[in-house]
């Protein structure tokens, strides 16, 4: 059992997270400063993990930028290691406000860096993304694909990652992982904690199970003349249980095996397209769900698939939970929840 420092715990990928270390034995304090989620997020983790398990969570709500929230954050514990969550995460946003990006993703980082340092806590699991690859050359990706990103959402996850290996090649005895998402979707099984983004969803699956439940009238299918199978594009989704499963064993593995820089793409090594996942969520939901065929979306790629097998024997991790899955658990959640965790004020 550890002392587990999470930032952003109260987001969608944190949250699930939140569940599994806390059921994994570990005592965690959460900074959040819900700039994009809501405190029932905690609530409903400790109501899932039990009142054995569900105390172990401590909240310190507060800013990543500020070093008196995060002075506070590892005062409430002596943190042995720390799960990076917070951050901004909206690609289009990122373009319309780029200092926004930098000032979150990457100043935060580095106060958050600077804390540990202070503290003298050396380990470190960080949310990168996918997004870094920008345009790949072929699929399936491996860690070793150029690092390309073509966003300043993309460029402040490189930047964090290069600040990491700084401070590894810095002083010995650092652990840090740097794990690359691919496309995180889907819900605990329960249906009582999901993803609840604010306003109007970016990404395919909000935006697909809110048609679903009837909040929007359609989806957009973003491009029918890619070069894919059947024309629309291709992703690789990792349901986030599996996600939340690849934390608790990239920290396991940090803190049994001498200093390192870890990193590892977390996919699945599966690529679906939009309409096999519309298929998919028909099936769950048990009805159709409508949908246009509209022109891409600028920024878009055809195809991103993860290479996963460095994760797979680094970590003796690999995905369960296939697209049924992800549908079934992701649509318990939309249904139970269609308004989300209720009005944020956004
Ligand atoms: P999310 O927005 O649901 O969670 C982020 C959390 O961080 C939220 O609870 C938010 O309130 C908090 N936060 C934001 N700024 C903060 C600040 N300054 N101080 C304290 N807390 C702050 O996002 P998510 O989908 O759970 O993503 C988590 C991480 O994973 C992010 O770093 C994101 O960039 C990365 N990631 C996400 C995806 C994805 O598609 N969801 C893909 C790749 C990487
Ligand atoms: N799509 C639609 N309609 C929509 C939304 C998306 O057709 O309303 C399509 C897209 O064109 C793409 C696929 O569905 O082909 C997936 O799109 P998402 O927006 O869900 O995901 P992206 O792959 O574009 O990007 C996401 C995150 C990034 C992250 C990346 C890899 O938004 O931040 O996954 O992790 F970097």
């Amino acid at each position: 059992m550890s002392q587990l420092l999470i930032t952003g715990g109260a987001g969608f990928i944190g949250s699930h997270t939140c569940l599994v270390l806390l059921e994994a034995g570990h005592r965690l304090v959460v900074l959040d400063d819900f700039s994009n989620s809501s405190p029932e997020a905690l609530r409903r983790v400790q109501e899932l993990a039990g009142p054995l398990a569900g105390p172990r969570l401590q909240l310190i709500e507060g800013d990543l930028r500020s070093p008196a929230d995060l002075a506070q954050a590892f005062a409430a514990a002596p943190i042995e290691a720390v799960v990076h969550f917070a951050g901004l995460k909206a690609v289009g946003e990122s373009v319309a406000d780029p200092l926004r990006y930098w000032d979150v993703n990457l100043s935060g980082s580095r106060a958050l860096l600077a804390a540990m340092v202070q503290v003298g806590c050396r380990t470190i699991v960080f949310s990168s993304s996918a997004t870094l690859y920008g345009s790949p050359e072929s699929v399936p990706i491996a860690e070793t694909a150029r690092v390309a990103p073509v966003n300043p959402y993309g460029y402040s996850k490189a930047a964090v990652e290069q600040m990491l290996a700084d401070v590894c090649a810095s002083e010995p005895g650092w652990r840090v992982a740097r794990l690359r998402y691919f496309n995180p979707v889907g819900a605990h099984p329960s249906g009582r904690i999901g993803e609840d983004p604010g306003g109007i969803p970016n990404n395919l699956f909000p935006f697909l199970s809110q048609v679903a439940v009837g909040r929007r009238p359609s989806l957009q299918v973003f491009g029918s003349d890619w070069p894919t199978a059947d024309g629309t594009g291709v992703r690789d989704y990792i349901h986030v249980m599996d996600l939340a499963d690849g934390h608790r064993a990239a920290l396991e593995v940090l803190m049994a095996e001498p200093p390192q820089l870890l990193t590892l793409n977390l996919g699945s090594g599966r690529g679906q397209s939009v309409l096999e996942v519309v298929a998919a969520f028909e099936r769950a939901c048990g009805s159709p769900v409508p949908y246009d065929l509209v022109p891409r979306r600028p920024g878009d790629v055809a195809a991103t698939v993860a290479d996963p097998s460095l994760a797979e024997r680094r970590l003796a991790w690999r995905t369960q939970r296939d697209l049924e899955a992800i549908c079934r658990d992701g649509w318990a959640w939309q249904s139970a929840n269609p308004q989300g965790y209720g009005p944020r004020g956004d």
